[in-house]
């Protein structure tokens, strides 16, 4: 869909900025900041543009955040023709602002669309309308440790139409979530179900696409997780029920006595997660050796029990790196280590988060400045 009318020329819209008269006052906004949680409270504005097929994209704003009026028949709402992105805006030690590799993003948001047969947006489009809603809504940095702007542009078929087919409008938006950490407690290592009867994506179909149906698909099997009091869910590949394939929001990695970690492919039905792909290249610079292969869960099972595996950890913009201390399913448990942060996940972690905040040197040109 890359030859979509507009999709190309429209890079460099400019977007028009109306602030809210009646934004939160600071003294509540300052108690919120102490501590957000994850994903409940958002700023004060949102960044919305248009898509109109002949028209291309269009109607660039900054705006007051506020409930959208959706006809009821739009497309979205039937046959869920939607995606998302999910990055963070760090604090550096300077003070300003900067983003964690938008770029790869945009990309991904590109490839999403795609697969969902939705127009492509520029990726510079992308990058300026979070720039342009974090510079309205930085006073809504949260103060507690460790804690960023959750961004979250979206996408979704806004046509009012029930034939099933690609609609002709469009709309795009960034909202954003003052955030802590992403797990209650800040969970030194959290316990992992292992989906038995679901699976999350099959050969062919939307595993690596960030959309919202992956998610919907995954809220029983995380649901079970947590009847099994477990944080997390793993899903196993549909074709075999064996091998593992990524959690509900997070990939997954193991690392082995001998130093070596791996992480199951990119087969088409998991999500290339970014973290992943900076975990790998920081673990590589190292020396380190990555394997990107099957792992199975009788392997995990086995080689935690003999000690060949030392360390298992999930990574994702919003767990980061989280250890993993137990794994349950219906056959029994098993505990990873002794159960706590291992000593490659807390330096690979500690690694990420030093060049994420601008404590460390950016070697790989991630980090992006926004003042
Ligand atoms: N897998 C799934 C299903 C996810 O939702 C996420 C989160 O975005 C990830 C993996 C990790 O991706 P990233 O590191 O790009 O956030
Ligand atoms: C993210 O890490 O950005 C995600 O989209 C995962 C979700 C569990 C919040």
């Amino acid at each position: 869909m890359t030859d979509r009318a507009g999709a190309k020329d429209s890079s460099s819209l400019e977007f028009a900025i109306s602030r809210r008269a009646d934004a939160v006052p600071v003294a509540e906004r300052t108690r919120i900041l102490a501590d957000p949680g994850f994903g409940r409270v958002f700023t004060d504005h949102m960044a919305i543009v248009r898509y109109t097929e002949g028209r291309g994209w269009h109607s660039a704003e900054i705006t007051a955040r506020k409930p959208l009026l959706l006809d009821p028949a739009a497309a979205v709402l039937h046959y869920a023709q939607e995606i998302f992105e999910g990055l963070k805006a760090y604090r550096l030690g300077d003070g300003t602002l900067a983003m964690f590799r938008p770029d790869a993003n945009a990309r991904r948001f590109q490839q999403s669309a795609k697969r969902l047969a939705m127009p492509e947006l520029p990726a510079e489009l992308f990058i300026n309308s979070i720039r342009e809603v974090v510079d309205v809504d930085r006073d809504w940095f949260p103060t507690v440790d460790g804690g960023s702007l959750y961004i979250r542009p979206f996408m979704f078929a806004s046509e009012a139409f029930l034939g099933v087919k690609p609609a002709s409008e469009y709309l795009y938006l960034v909202i954003i979530s003052p955030v802590g950490g992403y797990f209650k407690g800040g969970s030194p290592a959290v316990s992992i179900w292992v989906s038995q009867d679901y699976t999350r994506a099959a050969p062919g179909g939307t595993g690596a696409a960030k959309c919202g149906g992956n998610y919907a698909s995954s809220l029983v099997a995380q649901a079970e997780a947590t009847k099994h009091g477990c944080d997390q869910v793993v899903f196993l590949d549909a074709a075999e029920h064996k091998w593992l394939e990524e959690l509900g929001g997070m990939n997954v990695f193991l690392v082995f006595e001998d130093g070596t970690l791996q992480t199951p492919p990119l087969s088409g039905t998991i999500l290339a997660g970014i973290t992943r792909d900076s975990v790998m290249t920081l673990a590589r610079a190292e020396g380190l050796t990555v394997r990107e292969e099957p792992y199975s869960i009788d392997q995990w099972r086995s080689d935690a029990k003999s000690g060949r595996l030392t360390e298992s950890f999930a990574c994702g913009t919003a767990a980061v790196v989280t250890p993993i201390g137990k794994v349950a399913s219906p056959s029994g448990e098993f505990k990873i280590g002794a159960g706590g942060p291992g000593q490659l996940t807390t330096r690979l972690k500690q690694k990420l988060v030093d060049i994420q905040h601008g404590v460390a040197p950016d070697p790989h040109g991630w980090v992006y400045k926004l003042g």
